[in-house]
């Protein structure tokens, strides 16, 4: 089978690599993909994720078996409804069901009706009433702009200034555009960070191994959230009981409360989860896969997974084919200068050969470009360096000696990535 993922990060890089691994696969392409993903699959970088037609033209005209879409937008935007309805067989959530990510109003509506342990929550289309409302509210509480923002529409605001501010720049200055035009105002919740995502079939879910990202930019969860500044997998403190526990009081009502929705789901689904002393609740869904989430679980993942992304997609999936081996793996990730704020992009990296890519350590790219025939940054997540060893210590140790080799102007990454795992 020939497969065909959408996207141009890690994420998509990690998922090319595993796709190409996989005995049933005959060959990966990936559009519109980046420099880094030339040993293991075919860049097809004059095809962009918002070009439906020529993605539909590249699979009919390549044998593809398979498409995988990785970003949030093309889903959003109905890519897989396009595809399906082409009879592509396509892994992903239809535009309906990935309003789960693409509204967090939609998302908190769903939740409420599921039942779903999350935090309280108001939500507001007018600047007047959102700012009477933020005299009332306890202090930290949480601003998110409704659609999508490039993982910048979220303000956990200490105070009323904070919280009044990234009001107005939703609702009075537009900083979101459409995005921005209804506001979420949540209770803040304390407690540890877990992203459980599960695969679904529009039936079953079942989950993947357990991730942790670490999402403020600086060591010690300090200074401003980005993407993800690095992950690691497993998390120890995740039991098989409290996984099945999650499945049952998030994944499966939120899917049966999209279904009494006329909604079906098929794809991935992340639920990122705040672990607090009451238990967990749920902070946001994701309708993809999770970014580097994926970077640490699919070089766990034992299986078939072009198989099983199939399945999933054709609503049979058989959840004996996915097991997970015991190694422990963590991925650093390598930003630009200045990010998550501006930065500047074309900046060669060097070291990038001296990297041993294969059992030990893994190198993934995300914001990468080729200039002159140089390897430059593309983007303020530049690579992914990912350990995998049977112990913690030991994938550290071999992620960061990777990090050494690599450098380029600006660069900055976190030295605490998995230095204590939750519950080891
Ligand atoms: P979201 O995109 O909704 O997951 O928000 C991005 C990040 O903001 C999360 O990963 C958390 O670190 C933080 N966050 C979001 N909602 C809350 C909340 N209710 N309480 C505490 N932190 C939150
Ligand atoms: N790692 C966070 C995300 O993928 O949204």
């Amino acid at each position: 089978m020939n497969v065909l993922v959408i996207g141009a990060g890690g994420r998509e890089h990690a998922l090319c690599w595993r796709l190409s691994t996989d005995s049933s696969v005959d060959h990966v392409y990936c559009a519109p993909g980046n420099p880094g993903m030339r040993d293991v699959c075919t860049v097809v970088s004059g095809v962009s994720q918002d070009d439906r037609q020529a993605i539909l033209e590249f699979t009919d005209s390549n044998s593809i078996g398979l498409v995988v879409v990785g970003p949030e937008q093309p889903l959003v935007d109905g890519l897989v409804d396009y595809l399906i309805s082409n009879d592509v067989t396509t892994f992903g959530p239809n535009a309906a069901a990935a309003q789960l990510e693409g509204s967090k109003s939609f998302a908190k509506e769903v939740m409420t009706g599921a039942s779903v342990p999350t935090a309280g929550y108001a939500e507001f289309t007018a600047l007047d009433p959102a700012l009477a409302h933020l005299d009332q509210v306890e202090y930290p509480c949480v601003v998110k702009a409704d659609g999508l923002a490039a993982g910048k529409g979220v303000t956990v605001a200490e105070d009323i200034a904070t919280a009044k501010a990234a009001v107005k720049e939703c609702l009075a200055d537009d900083r979101f555009g459409q995005a921005g035009h209804k506001v979420v105002i949540e209770d803040f919740l304390d407690g540890y960070e877990l992203s459980i995502l599960a695969l679904v079939d529009g039936t079953k879910a079942v989950p993947l191994a357990p991730a942790q990202d670490y999402k403020p930019v600086f060591n010690g969860q300090k200074g401003p959230n980005t993407g993800g500044m690095g992950c690691y997998s497993p998390v120890p403190s995740v039991s098989p009981e409290m996984l099945d526990d999650i499945v049952a009081t998030v994944f499966e009502p939120t899917l049966a409360e999209l279904k009494s929705r006329g909604i079906e789901f098929r794809g991935v689904l992340y639920a990122g989860l705040m672990i607090g002393s009451s238990g967990h609740k749920v902070l946001e869904f994701n309708t993809r896969f999770g970014d580097p989430e994926t970077q640490v679980v699919m070089p766990r993942l034992q299986g078939d997974l072009a198989g099983i992304l199939t399945q999933c997609a054709k609503g049979t999936l058989d959840p004996s084919l996915i097991s997970w081996s015991d190694e422990c793996c963590v991925d650093v990730v390598l930003a630009s200068g200045g990010y998550p704020l501006s930065y500047q992009t074309g900046l060669p990296i060097s070291g990038l050969d001296d990297v041993e890519d294969g059992t030990e350590t893994l190198l993934f790219h995300a914001g990468t470009g080729m200039t002159d025939g140089v390897v430059t940054t593309n983007g303020g997540r530049v690579l992914n360096v990912c350990g995998r060893a049977p112990d913690f210590p030991e994938a550290r140790k071999r992620a960061y000696a990777a990090v050494d080799r690599i450098s380029f102007e600006g660069m900055h990454y976190r030295t605490d990535i998995a230095s204590s795992p939750a519950g080891a």
